[in-house]
């Protein structure tokens, strides 16, 4: 199947936008969370945001043990606990970082038919949702972890920032 949109990688600027609120939840919306969730599982990952693949757009996709959640417009609304946890990104190939993040999540978002829902997550699932509403807030993930850890990984984001540039991100 041929579809439009690519996973956007470092440097890209949108991955820095603070994307903006979905105001009405219609086909076109539904449209885009199919081709995202194409998208991420041809790529193998566990979630995705919007500008990611290039959409200034508060949506996100994320793989369940039960399903797939389509979120719009998804606000963290209440954290507990901490956890470290390694996170890879598809807008980042070849790196892992291990971060800190909040061990439960409360999150408040639209569905694809656009009702209102809650989820709680808890471990993997809990940092899949902060990592992902990060995004859409342009926060990428190499952000969150220390001045020195940013050193050490400072070779793999300039191979990155060249395969970038030159279009040689491994696309799907
Ligand atoms: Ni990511």
């Amino acid at each position: 199947m041929r579809i439009g949109l690519r996973i956007h990688t470092w440097p890209e600027s949108i991955l820095r936008k603070k994307c903006k609120e979905v105001k009405i939840v219609d086909e076109r919306i539904e449209q885009l969370f199919e081709q995202m969730v194409l998208l991420m599982r041809a790529n193998k990952g566990i979630g995705l945001a919007a500008n990611q693949v290039g959409l200034d757009l508060r949506l996100v996709v994320i793989e369940t043990q039960t399903g797939i959640l389509k979120l719009v417009n998804p606000r963290i609304v209440k954290t507990e606990g901490r956890i470290d946890f390694i996170e890879g990104c598809l807008s980042f190939p070849g790196i892992e970082l291990k971060i800190k993040r909040a061990r439960r999540v409360r999150v408040s978002a639209l569905n694809e038919k656009g009702v209102a829902l809650d989820y709680q997550a808890e471990g993997m699932l809990a940092v899949v949702f902060q990592h992902e509403v990060d995004h859409i807030n342009g926060i990428p993930f190499i952000d969150r972890v220390s001045f020195w850890t940013r050193l050490k990984i400072r070779p793999l984001l300039k191979k990155i920032e060249k395969e970038t540039r030159y279009g040689m991100c491994e696309q799907k």
